[in-house]
């Protein structure tokens, strides 16, 4: 068999046979096949597509590049969550508490981020101390003692997306269904949990950039998952502006804990109720997503969610005073307002445009090799469909930086204003299941 050969078959338009994927699969892990064959290959995919089988194989040829993690010794049905990325996406470190007050067992592993979307990883590293590098045993013995840890993914977890993943960062060939599909899933069932929910975005901040887009990319994972036996659903929600008001690690950590304590921005709070209670149904802890949601508000209420955090961040090494003081995160030098150029009613907040500057204050990376300044970011003051003076705070940007004025500038045009009454968007659009 040739790698040129499935190049060419794919580059015309046909479906790969299971022998040739898996080929190609183990000879670009193996390094017996190029980076040149693989962008290419990658390339076919992105314009010819594959057909659910090819995808099937696909993810399971990937999932197999590696060591696959065994949770069965944690006691109970054991549940993750995964978002495909967003802008002010901290929904993690608030679920993963929430759910696990209410008795779940959620094994997660997380990643960094890159660009204009921020990693969970990089999120909880705000807090001193906080160690993201478990031994299974550890990761273990945490998610049985506590219901919950959160760790980075380990290197020998599927290495055909780890280069795959860096070679279509490279190759304009990330956004492509079965290549997302594979990628996310591939990693999902390798990490071993028995019920996955996956938070599909939508919109300027996000890969899919239509809801019809992400319904194909969310129906394509939930029937993986289902076909290997994991119960697994997705939730379409709503990157046409930031999640919440906070982008940038510490101060998301913040809202996260703010939402614990039951004083979270509305979207963030529903959404982060919404996909709890779909998990608890997951787990089979309650019988209906409203059970499940009057759990998780309970949670909120008594606290109990916030003291789940609180032990994650100390069976994991990090400082929980700052959660209980989380005025203690430092801030940047520099805050500084953004004002609105006139009056109205919010109508836009372009979620692409605010990572990017939220990357550029010092929040995030453009390679992976940057350092990140976790007091970095923006607040938003003002979400869509809120009314706003001429002259009104609808941002502060946090920065240590200086000579970032075009960067103040970016964030004022990332709001569109209108002069007609706009409505408060729904966060959670569709629930696939
Ligand atoms: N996230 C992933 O893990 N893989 C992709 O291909 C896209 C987003």
């Amino acid at each position: 068999m040739r790698a040129v050969d499935i190049i060419e078959k794919k580059r015309d338009g046909h479906p790969l046979t299971e022998e040739e994927i898996r080929f190609f699969i183990q000879g670009y892990t193996n390094g017996d096949i190029p980076d040149y064959q693989a962008s290419a290959f990658t390339m076919a995919v992105y314009f010819q597509g594959m057909n659910e089988e090819e995808t099937a194989i696909m993810t399971d040829a990937m999932m197999h590049s590696g060591e696959t993690i065994d949770l069965s010794a944690i006691q109970g049905v054991k549940v993750d969550k995964h978002s495909t990325g967003g802008v002010g996406d901290k929904t993690s470190l608030a679920v993963g508490p929430l759910v696990a007050a209410c008795g779940a067992k959620l094994a997660k592993m997380s990643g960094r981020g890159l660009g204009h979307t921020g990693g969970t990883l990089d999120k909880l590293e705000s807090i001193p101390g906080f160690n993201i590098s478990l031994t299974s045993e550890q990761f273990i013995q945490q998610v049985n003692d506590i219901g919950l840890a959160i760790i980075g993914q380990t290197t020998s977890i599927v290495p055909a997306d780890k280069k795959l993943y860096a070679l279509r960062d490279v190759t304009a060939t990330v956004e492509s269904i079965p290549l997302i599909a594979s990628s996310i899933m591939s990693k999902k069932l390798a990490a071993g949990t028995d019920a996955i929910l996956l938070d599909v975005k939508f919109g300027s901040g996000a890969f899919m950039k239509t809801q019809e887009r992400a319904r194909e990319l969310a129906r394509e994972m939930v029937k993986i998952g289902k076909n290997l036996g994991r119960d697994t659903r997705a939730t379409l929600t709503d990157m046409d502006q930031p999640l919440g008001l906070a982008v940038g690690n510490a101060l998301e950590v913040k809202e996260a804990i703010a939402t614990l304590q039951g004083k979270g921005p509305h979207d963030f709070v529903e959404l982060c109720i919404g996909a709890s209670a779909l998990l608890l149904t997951q787990a089979k802890l309650v019988d209906s997503v409203e059970e499940g949601r009057k759990k998780v508000e309970a949670a909120i209420a008594d606290g109990s969610g916030l003291a789940k955090l609180r032990a994650m961040v100390e069976a994991q090494g990090g400082d929980p005073t700052y959660i209980d003081h989380p005025e203690k995160f430092p801030l940047a030098s520099r805050i500084v307002p953004i004002y609105a150029p006139r009056a109205g009613y919010i109508k836009r907040i372009d979620s692409l445009a605010i990572g990017i500057s939220a990357m550029k204050l010092g929040a995030g990376r453009e390679k992976m090799t940057d350092t990140i300044d976790m007091s970095a970011g923006i607040m938003l003051t003002k979400k869509v469909g809120d009314a706003v003076e001429a002259n009104e705070v609808i941002a502060y940007c946090h920065t240590n930086k200086e000579n970032v004025d075009d960067v103040f500038a970016e964030v004022q045009q990332a709001f569109e204003i209108t002069s007609e009454k706009v409505a408060y968007p729904p966060i959670i659009h569709e629930v696939i299941s």
